[in-house]
């Protein structure tokens, strides 16, 4: 079954006062002159991306209106996708939102780290951070530039990732750059992102806990702590949106891309042949791979390698990477499979970055017993 999408689905609004200055962007290295110039900028109302372990981050002072509202006009990105809100350590979560049992239990476990808990809002925070929603996403980082950035500022940072609207996350500062640059007025340069999808979100303003997007955290661990299945978000275009930032179209190569989902097996078979057809018609095909693929692929075809089926940790860091340098290679056509088993950790959020990042996702029947654990 072959289904087409379309790009950008859903309403787009966006903030009329927020009109883009160009700016001059400087490149701040990661020492302690840069991360206090950085907080010096935040504190003044200036936009500074910097790292944390998912992906960069464009911050704001998330109690300055303006320099929230100057967020979306950088990044183009509609007015009603809520941003989360950074904080330096689980306490200051009180001064945002709901601490209650359960953010102390999950924050306590699992901050400093790549969980972002959606909890009641205070009224503290301005509606443009929560895109007019009752409650706000909350996370406290644990990249050491990220948690330094947070103490010198000493205000909660609002930050979405720090690329344009529809174009995969940024895992390195030149990615932030290309897209950018002239908009924003630093990046902190932390070198690549460790982690390198983003981080896991789970509303727990509501019971049972939802789980609204698949991330850097294992959402099967988060389980074992509460003890309970975290229910999973409405799929995107079924029933009404909680947060518009789940179009199911989000992480776009402008280059069109193909998903092969199903089992290893035949959907490595017919990724190939999707390969060869296309080479055959004559178009520039790319191929964003696991190592397992590496030697089946017609060599005529531009390949990203992202690592092996079994080391999701490894892929993760890679796959943003190669979704931007396969849409710069100037091809016409992008092809890929799964690179990491979709039902469990973090292939869950590989698997759903890359069907967001589809414009076709080709179907494979599920054949019984097949063997994801070999790739
Ligand atoms: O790892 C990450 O989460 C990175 C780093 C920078 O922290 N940030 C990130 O932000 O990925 P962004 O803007 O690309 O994704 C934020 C998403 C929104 O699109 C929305 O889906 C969800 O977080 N979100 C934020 N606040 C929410 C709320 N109050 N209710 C529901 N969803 C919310
Ligand atoms: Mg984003």
């Amino acid at each position: 079954m072959t289904v087409p999408r379309r790009r950008g689905a859903g309403r787009v609004i966006m903030h009329s006062m927020a009109r883009l200055d160009r700016r001059h962007t400087r490149l701040l290295a990661a020492d302690a002159a840069g991360i206090a110039d950085a907080a010096a900028i935040l504190r003044d109302g200036g936009l500074v991306a910097f790292p944390t372990e998912t992906v960069y981050g464009l911050g704001a002072h998330a109690l300055d209106a303006q320099a929230v509202r100057a967020i979306f006009a950088a990044k183009q990105r509609p007015a009603d996708d809520p941003l989360i809100v950074h904080v330096a350590d689980s306490s200051a979560l009180a001064q945002l939102g709901l601490h209650d049992p359960i953010t102390q239990l999950l924050g306590g476990r699992f901050w400093p780290g790549p969980l972002t808990l959606v909890v009641r809002k205070r009224a503290t925070v301005p509606r443009e951070v929560t895109a007019g929603l009752e409650t706000v996403g909350v996370r406290v980082p644990a990249h050491p530039v990220a948690q330094a950035l947070l103490r010198a500022a000493q205000v909660p940072i609002a930050a979405p990732s720090a690329n344009l609207f529809g174009r995969p996350s940024p895992t390195r500062a030149q990615h932030v750059l290309d897209d950018l640059q002239g908009r924003i007025d630093a990046v902190l340069d932390g070198g690549q992102t460790s982690v390198g999808v983003e981080s896991t979100i789970v509303d727990v303003s509501c019971t049972p806990p939802r789980l609204l997007r698949p991330g850097g955290l294992a959402a099967e661990a988060i389980e074992a702590v509460l003890g309970v299945a975290l229910v999973s978000r409405t799929p995107a275009g079924e029933g009404p949106q909680t947060s518009p930032g789940q179009l199911p179209v989000h992480y776009s190569p402008r280059t069109p891309l193909t998903l092969i989902a199903g089992p290893p097996g035949p959907a490595r078979d017919r990724l190939v042949r999707e390969v060869e057809a296309s080479l055959a018609a004559g178009r520039r095909v790319g191929v964003l791979a696991v190592e397992e693929d590496l030697h089946l692929v017609p060599s005529a075809a531009r390949l990203e390698v992202v690592g092996a089926w079994a080391d999701a940790a490894t892929v993760a860091t890679r796959l943003f990477e190669a979704m931007r340098a396969l849409d710069a290679a100037n091809l016409d056509v992008l092809l890929a499979r799964d690179v990491a088993d979709p039902r469990a950790g973090l292939g869950r959020a590989l698997a759903d970055r890359l069907r967001r990042a589809a414009r076709t996702v080709i179907e494979i029947e599920q054949i019984e017993q097949e063997n994801f654990a070999r790739g």
